[in-house]
C-alpha cells in the first residue's frame, strides 16, 4: 500500500515507529493550529470526479485517509497536484477522464468514505461496483439508506458476495427522498448524485452537519444549484454543467473540541487558531458546564481549565447540532478526571465505547450500562500500554496518556493517523512529550 500513497499523496510519510511513547503530566502550553476537516476534506475529494474541470481544494488536511483517498481516486483516473504554501495543503484535482472499472478494492474496504463513489460514479459514468465500505468498527454502519435512496433515483443496485453493483443506464432522475434518519454518509451520497442527475431532488431529514454545508458549498462554486444548507431539507436542480472550484476546506470541529479538552485535563493553556466554537453546536455548552474554559482571543480560540476545575456532566450523542458522537470518546477521556460523575450515552452507533477498557487500564472508573458510559472522576490517570481500536478512540488514549502520571505506550497508530493530521509533531510544539518508537 506505501507505494500507492507515496504516488498518490507524495507528503504522506508513514512516521518511523509502530507505537506512541507518552510521557504524561505535562501541561500543554503554545499554539495548536487546526486543520481542515478530514469530514469535509473526503467527500470534498470525492466531488472532483463530477466535472473534467480542475477543483482546487486548500486547507486539506495530512492524514492517511486523505493519502488513501487520493489514492484511490487516481486509480480511477483522476490526476493529483499537491502544493504547500505557509504550511497549508492544496490540491487540485482533475477528473478529466473516469474509469469506473478501476476500483482498488483494497482501499474501499479500509475507509467509510469510499461508499461516496457509489453516487458520483452512477452519476457521471453510469455504473459502479465496490465492495462494501470499512473504516471504524464502532457498529453495523449499513448502507441501506444510501443504496434506496440511488434506487429512487433510477440506479439498478444489487449486493452479492460482498460487492455493490450499481448501473443507471438512462441515467440518474431527480426525486423526493425521505431518509428514515439524518445519516452524514447518505445525504453527501445522494447530494453528489443528484447534482448531474435529470431533474430536481428532494432529501428530506437530510443531516445538517456543517460538512454537508460545507460540500454543497463547493458544488455550487463549480454551478450545482442546491438549496436548504444547513437545514433538514436540501433541493438540488439536477443537470447543469459543472466548472471547476476553488474552496477552502472548512476547520476541523472534532479536532477542536479535542485539543480543548486537552488543554483543560493537563492544566494548561491552547491557542487554537481557525477553531470555531459556532461549528461545536451543543458540544460548547457541554464543555463550558464540565469546566473547559473555550474563549475567544486575539489569534485565535483559548482553551483552558476553567477557575473551579472540571467537573462530571451529562451526555447524549445526536446528530448536529447535538452533541458529536466523534467527541464522544475524547469527551469521556476527560470526565475520567473531572470531579463528580458523568453519565455518557451513546446513540448513534452501536459500538463506539471500544475504548473504554483501555481508559480503564489507565485507572478510569467507568462502568458501561447498554448504551450509557458512567464515569466517575479520578484524581489523576496512570501511564500504561493501551491500543487504539478506533480514530477517536486513538484520540481519547491521546489525552489520557498526556494527563496521566508516568508512561503510556499506544499500539495501533493507524487509526490515529487516519483522523489526525501530524497530531504527536502538534502536540511537542505545545510541551508534550511523545515520541514514535517501535517497528517500523
Ligand atoms: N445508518 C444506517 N443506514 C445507512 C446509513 C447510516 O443504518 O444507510 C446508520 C449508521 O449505522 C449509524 C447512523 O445511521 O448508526 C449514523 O450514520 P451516518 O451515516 O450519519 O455516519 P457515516 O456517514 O457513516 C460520518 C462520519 C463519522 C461520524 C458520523 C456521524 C465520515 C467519513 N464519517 O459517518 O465519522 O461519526 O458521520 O457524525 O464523514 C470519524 O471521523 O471518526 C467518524 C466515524
Amino acid at each position: 500500500m506505501k507505494s500507492r500513497l507515496a504516488a498518490a499523496a507524495p507528503w504522506w510519510r508513514p512516521t518511523a515507529g509502530n507505537l506512541l511513547a507518552i510521557r504524561g503530566g505535562r501541561p500543554l502550553v503554545g499554539t495548536y493550529p487546526i486543520s481542515g476537516a478530514k469530514n469535509a476534506a473526503l467527500p470534498l475529494m470525492v466531488s472532483a470526479l463530477l466535472t473534467p474541470h480542475l477543483v482546487t481544494l486548500r486547507n486539506v488536511p495530512a492524514n492517511l485517509d486523505v493519502a488513501m483517498l487520493a489514492a484511490l481516486l487516481q486509480r480511477l483516473g483522476c490526476e493529483m497536484h499537491w502544493s504547500t504554501r505557509g504550511g497549508d495543503l492544496s490540491l487540485t484535482l482533475s477528473a478529466d477522464r473516469v474509469h469506473p472499472g478501476r476500483i482498488d478494492a483494497d482501499l474501499v474496504t479500509r475507509m467509510r468514505a469510499s461508499v461516496l463513489l457509489l453516487g458520483v460514479l452512477l452519476a457521471r459514468c453510469g455504473e459502479a461496483r465496490l465492495p462494501m465500505p470499512g473504516g471504524d468498527a464502532i457498529g453495523l454502519r449499513a448502507i441501506d439508506f444510501h443504496i434506496s435512496g440511488l434506487q429512487t433515483m433510477g440506479a439498478v443496485v444489487t449486493l452479492e458476495g460482498g460487492l455493490i453493483s450499481a448501473t443507471a443506464p438512462a441515467g440518474l432522475r431527480g426525486a423526493d427522498i425521505m431518509l428514515p434518519q439524518p445519516s452524514v454518509g447518505a445525504t453527501e451520497n445522494l447530494l453528489l448524485a443528484a447534482v448531474l442527475a435529470d431533474g430536481t431532488t428532494t432529501i428530506r431529514n437530510a443531516a445538517r452537519e456543517p460538512e454537508i454545508a460545507d460540500l454543497a458549498a463547493c458544488l455550487i462554486a463549480m454551478g450545482a444549484r442546491v438549496s436548504g444548507l444547513g437545514t433538514h431539507m436540501l433541493t438540488v436542480s439536477g443537470g447543469a454543467a459543472l466548472s471547476g472550484a476553488v474552496h477552502d476546506v472548512m476547520p476541523d470541529r472534532i479536532e477542536f473540541g479535542t485539543l480543548a479538552s486537552a488543554a483543560a485535563m493537563t492544566d494548561g493553556e491552547l491557542m487554537l487558531p481557525h477553531g470555531r466554537l459556532d461549528l461545536l453546536g451543543s458540544a460548547a455548552d457541554s464543555f463550558a458546564a464540565a469546566g473547559v474554559d473555550i474563549v475567544k482571543a486575539e489569534g485565535g480560540i483559548l482553551a483552558r481549565r476553567g477557575g473551579s476545575g472540571l467537573r462530571g456532566i451529562d451526555v447524549t450523542t445526536q446528530p448536529f447540532p447535538g452533541f458529536a458522537t466523534d467527541l464522544q470518546a475524547p469527551t469521556m477521556a476527560l470526565l475520567t478526571v473531572a470531579a463528580g460523575a458523568s453519565a455518557i450515552s451513546e446513540t448513534i452507533f452501536e459500538q463506539r465505547f471500544r475504548h473504554v477498557d483501555e481508559l480503564r487500564k489507565m485507572g478510569a472508573d467507568i462502568a458501561v450500562h447498554g448504551r450509557t458510559a458512567r464515569v466517575r472522576g479520578v484524581e489523576r490517570l496512570r501511564g500504561a500500554a493501551v491500543t487504539c481500536t478506533d480514530v477517536r478512540a486513538a484520540a481519547a488514549l491521546v489525552l489520557g496518556g498526556l494527563a496521566a502520571s508516568g508512561d503510556t505506550l499506544l499500539d495501533g497508530l493507524d487509526h490515529l493517523d487516519r483522523g489526525y493530521d501530524r497530531m504527536a509533531e502538534k502536540l511537542a510544539a505545545c510541551g508534550a512529550a511523545l515520541a514514535r518508537t517501535g517497528r517500523e
